[in-house]
Protein backbone atom coordinates (compact mmCIF):
# COMPACT_ATOMS: atom_id res chain seq x y z
CA UNK A 1 0.00 0.00 0.00
CA UNK A 2 0.96 3.68 -0.68
CA UNK A 3 0.64 5.11 2.28
CA UNK A 4 2.68 2.40 4.00
CA UNK A 5 5.11 2.77 1.73
CA UNK A 6 5.31 6.53 2.37
CA UNK A 7 5.66 6.38 5.77
CA UNK A 8 8.27 3.81 5.86
CA UNK A 9 10.59 5.93 3.50
CA UNK A 10 9.90 8.63 6.04
CA UNK A 11 10.73 6.99 8.72
CA UNK A 12 14.01 5.58 7.00
CA UNK A 13 14.84 9.33 6.52
CA UNK A 14 13.90 11.22 9.99
CA UNK A 15 13.68 8.26 12.38
CA UNK A 16 10.91 6.96 14.09
CA UNK A 17 10.61 8.24 17.80
CA UNK A 18 8.47 8.93 20.62
CA UNK A 19 8.74 12.60 21.26
CA UNK A 20 7.63 14.05 24.90
CA UNK A 21 4.72 16.20 23.53
CA UNK A 22 6.27 19.96 25.10
CA UNK A 23 8.87 19.60 22.33
CA UNK A 24 7.07 17.81 19.55
CA UNK A 25 6.38 20.79 17.31
CA UNK A 26 10.18 22.03 17.40
CA UNK A 27 11.84 18.87 17.10
CA UNK A 28 9.77 18.15 14.13
CA UNK A 29 10.55 21.15 12.57
CA UNK A 30 13.96 21.23 12.66
CA UNK A 31 14.09 17.75 11.33
CA UNK A 32 11.91 18.40 8.34
CA UNK A 33 13.44 21.60 8.04
CA UNK A 34 17.09 20.17 7.84
CA UNK A 35 16.11 17.30 5.72
CA UNK A 36 14.43 19.40 3.33
CA UNK A 37 17.48 21.65 3.44
CA UNK A 38 20.39 18.99 2.83
CA UNK A 39 17.92 17.43 -0.20
CA UNK A 40 17.03 14.26 1.56
CA UNK A 41 13.15 14.46 0.83
CA UNK A 42 12.98 16.54 -2.52
CA UNK A 43 10.94 18.55 -3.91
CA UNK A 44 7.71 17.27 -4.33
CA UNK A 45 7.28 14.85 -1.61
CA UNK A 46 4.12 15.02 0.38
CA UNK A 47 4.19 15.07 4.02
CA UNK A 48 1.01 13.80 5.40
CA UNK A 49 -0.03 15.04 9.01
CA UNK A 50 -1.32 11.78 10.18
CA UNK A 51 1.93 9.56 8.76
CA UNK A 52 4.26 12.40 10.80
CA UNK A 53 2.06 11.93 14.05
CA UNK A 54 2.25 8.00 13.61
CA UNK A 55 6.03 8.69 12.67
CA UNK A 56 6.74 10.32 16.26
CA UNK A 57 4.27 9.45 18.42
CA UNK A 58 2.41 12.55 18.54
CA UNK A 59 -0.81 14.08 18.22
CA UNK A 60 -1.33 15.45 14.58
CA UNK A 61 -1.53 19.04 16.17
CA UNK A 62 2.23 19.66 17.05
CA UNK A 63 2.60 18.59 13.28
CA UNK A 64 0.15 20.63 11.80
CA UNK A 65 2.13 23.46 13.53
CA UNK A 66 5.36 22.73 12.33
CA UNK A 67 3.98 21.89 8.52
CA UNK A 68 2.40 25.79 9.04
CA UNK A 69 6.24 27.15 10.37
CA UNK A 70 7.86 25.18 7.68
CA UNK A 71 5.11 26.56 4.95
CA UNK A 72 5.76 30.44 5.99
CA UNK A 73 9.60 29.68 5.35
CA UNK A 74 8.27 28.68 1.63
CA UNK A 75 10.29 25.04 2.39
CA UNK A 76 6.52 23.94 1.94
CA UNK A 77 3.26 24.47 -0.23
CA UNK A 78 0.38 23.44 0.06
CA UNK A 79 -1.56 21.93 -3.15
CA UNK A 80 -4.93 20.94 -3.75
CA UNK A 81 -5.81 17.15 -3.05
CA UNK A 82 -2.12 16.52 -2.09
CA UNK A 83 -1.45 18.47 1.26
CA UNK A 84 1.67 19.98 2.11
CA UNK A 85 4.16 19.44 -0.47
CA UNK A 86 8.03 19.84 -0.27
CA UNK A 87 8.64 23.17 -2.21
CA UNK A 88 10.57 23.26 -5.40
CA UNK A 89 13.98 24.64 -5.22
CA UNK A 90 13.22 27.33 -7.58
CA UNK A 91 9.49 28.97 -8.24
CA UNK A 92 8.62 30.02 -11.69
CA UNK A 93 8.46 33.11 -10.52
CA UNK A 94 12.47 33.19 -9.11
CA UNK A 95 13.51 36.19 -11.79
CA UNK A 96 10.84 38.18 -10.45
CA UNK A 97 11.86 37.48 -6.63
CA UNK A 98 14.87 38.67 -7.73
CA UNK A 99 13.97 41.73 -9.41
CA UNK A 100 12.46 42.39 -6.30
CA UNK A 101 15.28 41.97 -3.62
CA UNK A 102 16.93 44.12 -5.77
CA UNK A 103 14.35 46.84 -5.34
CA UNK A 104 14.44 45.77 -1.47
CA UNK A 105 18.21 45.43 -0.94
CA UNK A 106 19.36 48.58 -2.81
CA UNK A 107 17.29 50.61 -0.29
CA UNK A 108 18.54 48.99 2.58
CA UNK A 109 21.70 49.06 0.90
CA UNK A 110 21.69 52.93 0.53
CA UNK A 111 19.33 53.38 4.08
CA UNK A 112 22.06 51.25 6.16
CA UNK A 113 26.01 52.28 3.91
CA UNK A 114 26.36 56.14 5.70
CA UNK A 115 25.28 54.59 9.17
CA UNK A 116 27.72 51.80 9.07
CA UNK A 117 30.52 52.15 10.98
CA UNK A 118 34.61 50.34 11.36
CA UNK A 119 32.81 47.79 13.20
CA UNK A 120 30.35 46.88 10.99
CA UNK A 121 32.51 47.10 7.95
CA UNK A 122 35.42 44.75 9.75
CA UNK A 123 32.43 42.18 10.13
CA UNK A 124 30.71 42.15 6.84
CA UNK A 125 34.77 41.49 6.14
CA UNK A 126 35.01 38.60 8.10
CA UNK A 127 32.39 36.67 6.24
CA UNK A 128 33.94 37.46 3.30
CA UNK A 129 37.04 36.11 4.81
CA UNK A 130 35.62 32.57 5.87
CA UNK A 131 33.42 32.44 2.78
CA UNK A 132 37.17 32.10 0.88
CA UNK A 133 37.90 28.96 2.83
CA UNK A 134 34.53 27.59 3.49
CA UNK A 135 33.99 24.56 1.57
CA UNK A 136 30.71 23.27 2.55
CA UNK A 137 27.71 24.53 0.42
CA UNK A 138 25.28 24.84 2.72
CA UNK A 139 27.77 27.09 5.23
CA UNK A 140 28.47 29.12 2.12
CA UNK A 141 25.00 29.86 1.78
CA UNK A 142 24.46 30.74 5.13
CA UNK A 143 27.85 33.46 5.58
CA UNK A 144 26.28 35.02 2.05
CA UNK A 145 23.08 35.56 3.81
CA UNK A 146 25.12 36.93 6.73
CA UNK A 147 27.35 38.86 4.74
CA UNK A 148 24.61 40.80 2.93
CA UNK A 149 22.64 41.13 6.25
CA UNK A 150 25.67 42.82 7.71
CA UNK A 151 26.21 45.34 5.05
CA UNK A 152 22.06 46.25 5.17
CA UNK A 153 21.80 46.28 9.26
CA UNK A 154 22.23 49.89 9.54
CA UNK A 155 18.76 50.67 7.48
CA UNK A 156 16.38 51.58 10.24
CA UNK A 157 13.26 50.64 8.33
CA UNK A 158 12.71 47.30 10.44
CA UNK A 159 9.72 45.92 8.29
CA UNK A 160 12.52 46.32 5.26
CA UNK A 161 14.98 44.23 6.77
CA UNK A 162 12.84 41.43 7.60
CA UNK A 163 11.69 41.55 3.88
CA UNK A 164 15.47 41.32 3.07
CA UNK A 165 16.00 38.90 5.24
CA UNK A 166 13.23 36.66 4.02
CA UNK A 167 14.67 36.56 0.26
CA UNK A 168 18.13 35.95 1.12
CA UNK A 169 16.72 32.76 3.13
CA UNK A 170 14.55 31.44 -0.22
CA UNK A 171 18.09 32.31 -2.13
CA UNK A 172 20.13 29.96 0.49
CA UNK A 173 18.37 27.06 -0.20
CA UNK A 174 19.20 27.18 -3.92
CA UNK A 175 22.49 28.50 -3.22
CA UNK A 176 23.13 24.84 -1.43
CA UNK A 177 22.44 23.25 -4.24
CA UNK A 178 24.07 25.09 -7.45
CA UNK A 179 27.16 26.99 -5.84
CA UNK A 180 29.06 24.55 -7.30
CA UNK A 181 27.25 24.17 -10.34
CA UNK A 182 27.07 27.46 -11.69
CA UNK A 183 30.63 28.17 -10.64
CA UNK A 184 29.28 31.12 -9.17
CA UNK A 185 32.07 31.29 -6.07
CA UNK A 186 34.76 33.22 -7.67
CA UNK A 187 32.76 35.67 -9.41
CA UNK A 188 30.45 36.49 -6.48
CA UNK A 189 33.71 36.49 -4.16
CA UNK A 190 35.09 39.44 -6.41
CA UNK A 191 31.34 41.11 -5.74
CA UNK A 192 31.62 40.61 -2.14
CA UNK A 193 34.78 42.83 -1.88
CA UNK A 194 33.95 45.56 -4.28
CA UNK A 195 30.91 45.74 -2.85
CA UNK A 196 32.77 45.82 0.66
CA UNK A 197 35.17 48.61 -0.37
CA UNK A 198 32.30 50.30 -1.78
CA UNK A 199 30.40 50.82 1.74
CA UNK A 200 33.32 51.41 3.75
CA UNK A 201 33.97 54.62 1.06
CA UNK A 202 30.24 55.56 1.84
CA UNK A 203 30.17 55.47 -2.12
CA UNK A 204 26.49 54.37 -2.31
CA UNK A 205 25.40 54.68 -5.79
CA UNK A 206 28.62 52.66 -6.86
CA UNK A 207 27.79 49.65 -4.10
CA UNK A 208 24.02 49.94 -5.52
CA UNK A 209 25.56 49.32 -9.10
CA UNK A 210 27.96 46.59 -7.64
CA UNK A 211 24.99 44.90 -5.85
CA UNK A 212 22.58 45.05 -9.16
CA UNK A 213 25.55 42.96 -10.72
CA UNK A 214 26.03 40.53 -8.32
CA UNK A 215 21.79 39.84 -8.11
CA UNK A 216 21.91 39.83 -12.29
CA UNK A 217 24.38 37.02 -11.89
CA UNK A 218 22.00 34.79 -9.35
CA UNK A 219 19.29 36.13 -11.94
CA UNK A 220 21.78 34.12 -15.10
CA UNK A 221 22.23 31.42 -12.98
CA UNK A 222 18.94 30.24 -12.31
CA UNK A 223 17.87 30.70 -16.21
CA UNK A 224 20.12 28.41 -16.63
CA UNK A 225 19.17 26.19 -13.90
CA UNK A 226 15.33 26.36 -15.42
CA UNK A 227 16.60 26.23 -18.97
CA UNK A 228 18.32 22.79 -18.17
CA UNK A 229 15.71 21.27 -16.02
CA UNK A 230 12.93 21.89 -19.08
CA UNK A 231 15.11 19.54 -21.14
CA UNK A 232 14.97 16.65 -18.10
CA UNK A 233 12.39 14.01 -18.34
CA UNK A 234 9.68 15.14 -15.60
NI1 LIG B 1 26.27 37.46 -2.38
Amino acid sequence: MQETDNESYLSSILGKEQLPSHLARAVIEEKLRNAILDGRIPSGTALRQQELATLFGVSRMPVREALRQLEAQSLLRVEPHKGAVVAPLVSEDAVDAYSLRLLLESEALRLSIPLLDEQDIAVAGAYIKMLEIETDYSQMGRLNRLFHMALYSKAPNRRLLRLVEDGLNEEERFLRFNLSAMGLGKLAQDDHWALLNAASEKAVDKAVDILERHLNRGVEAITRYLTASAHTVS
